[in-house]
């Protein structure tokens, strides 16, 4: 009786609760895991009102769905990946799609791709923005791979993901692994924008020694501006949740940030394909810091700076604190989105960055209210190199530049580490710079190595004898 319209593998969080959002918009759906319990449990909550089928066994899950078969990967990157394939491959028939929806390093999509095509499966990697109540009630879905397969998947996706202005933050993103790649680039702009919250949020807090009521509704009145965005509503609640004794729990939650590796990859991949993303690199970096405690507690006891107490015009200090993380979180979105242009030329991907801001208006992490402005400005031009070139986001930027520069001034007078802030303008600073230093480094390079150097008042390559 093949007459399911989907099937998930994996009834962790994120496939029970995809399953239980398709089967809420009247698709019929079998699971499949490994685990009787999550298996029963999931026929169990589903109750009578869902057409959902759970079972442990692999062919009869296979044989529950209407051909050409649709089933979707809902289990841990890497090796589980490549076993749920294999255990589906003799069951299936050729024109069949596999989706992996996990967080997979693109280059295993690149070659899963090519294996299953040569046996006629369609394969997809599909990035999956928005954690278990995107999963649930609307996420931002990222598919890349055999554009031909994809109309097949269209309307189960576009009917679960989330909607912005009637829209659904889905669409088909290119060949390949086009669609785990920009999952890459968003959770590298995520780290960045985590790690600047963190640094404004300890500008607050040690810095101008704030009190946490005030740093809370900090936030949360930032969530009616031009900051409105899922992370800048979540630090709201967050510096709001209280301890079973009264104290904010924020005081005692450890400062190791950790992390799966995607923020990581980003950098990986912009460093080879020289793509400059320093906001992005210093969260990175800053996770990295955060686990080195008992080193950071020796240095606190030899490395000392003296600060004074700091005025406090409060309506001034989180003026300049919010215009500081608007223009920060702007650049963090338009090094991740350089990161894209380029890859999407180097891997031939074909994307389409008016349609990757669309679909992260809602239901992903980094969904924001900036990002309708990010969707206009490539819709303006297709040929957008940066989104500093727009003429509206440079605007935004020139008109925050006082406010970014007293802050890090702030902070680099009170001794408080803020690289992500630093490397948004750094950035900027570098971006809208005709000329750099960096002939000194070519110069050097041809002193001691001889690697020669160009010149800007005549054609070829040169070298100096720099000791003659
Ligand atoms: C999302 C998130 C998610 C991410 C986790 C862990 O888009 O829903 O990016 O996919 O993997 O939040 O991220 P880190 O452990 O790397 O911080």
């Amino acid at each position: 009786m093949s007459t399911f319209d989907f099937g998930i593998v994996g009834l962790g969080v994120m496939g029970r609760n995809l399953l239980l959002n398709m089967a809420d918009h009247d698709f019929a759906v079998a699971g499949l895991d490994l685990d009787t319990v999550k298996a029963s449990s999931l026929e169990q909550e589903a109750g009578s009102k869902h057409t959902i089928k759970a079972t442990t066994d692999v062919a009869a899950f296979v044989a529950l769905i209407q051909q050409p078969r649709a089933i979707m990967l809902l289990v841990p990157a890497g090796k589980p990946v490549d076993s749920a394939i294999q255990s589906l491959l003799p069951f299936l028939d050729k024109g069949d799609i596999i989706i992996d929806g996990g967080n997979t390093y693109f280059t295993d999509t690149d070659r899963r791709f090519t294996e299953l095509s040569a046996q006629g499966i369609h394969f997809f990697g599909m990035g999956i923005s928005g954690g278990e109540k995107g999963a649930r009630f609307g996420p931002s879905l990222m598919p890349g791979g055999d554009k031909k397969a994809y109309e097949r998947l269209r309307p189960i996706f576009e009917a679960i993901a989330a909607k912005v202005d009637g829209e659904p933050c889905v669409e088909y993103l290119g060949n390949g692994s086009a669609g785990n790649y920009v999952k890459m680039a968003h959770n590298g702009i995520e780290y960045g924008i985590m790690q600047l919250i963190s640094e404004v949020y300890d500008l607050m807090k040690r810095g101008y020694n704030l009190d946490d009521d005030t740093i809370q509704r900090a936030f949360e009145d930032w969530n009616t501006t031009e900051l409105q965005s899922y992370l800048i509503e979540i630090t709201g609640h967050i510096l709001k949740k209280t301890d079973t004794d009264g104290q904010k729990l924020i005081n005692v939650i450890s400062d190791w940030a950790r992390s799966k590796g995607t923020g990581k990859w980003t950098s990986q991949n912009a460093m080879d394909l020289q793509v400059p993303l320093p906001t992005i690199d210093a969260a990175v970096t800053m996770r990295d810091m955060s686990k080195n405690k008992p080193e950071r507690i020796e240095a606190a006891t030899k490395l000392i700076w003296d600060t004074e107490t700091a005025e406090v015009n409060l309506p001034e200090v989180l003026e300049s604190l919010k215009g500081a993380l608007y223009f920060s979180i702007l650049i963090t979105y338009a090094q991740g989105l350089a990161l894209l242009t380029t890859a999407s030329n180097e891997y031939n991907y074909d994307l389409n960055l008016e349609t990757v801001t669309k679909i992260w208006r809602g239901g992903c992490i980094i969904r924001a209210t900036v990002l309708e402005d990010f969707r206009k400005a490539y819709a303006k031009n297709t040929d957008l190199k940066n989104l500093l070139l727009d003429d509206a986001i440079a605007g935004q930027l020139n008109s925050n530049q006082a406010n970014i520069r007293n802050t890090v001034q702030f902070a680099v007078k009170q001794g408080l580490p803020v690289a992500g802030l630093m490397n948004a303008l750094a950035y900027f600073d570098a971006y809208r710079s005709q000329n750099l230093p960096t002939n000194i480094i070519q110069a050097q390079r041809d002193y001691f190595g001889a690697h020669t150097y160009e010149r800007t008042d005549a054609a070829g390559t040169f070298h100096t004898e720099w000791n003659e």
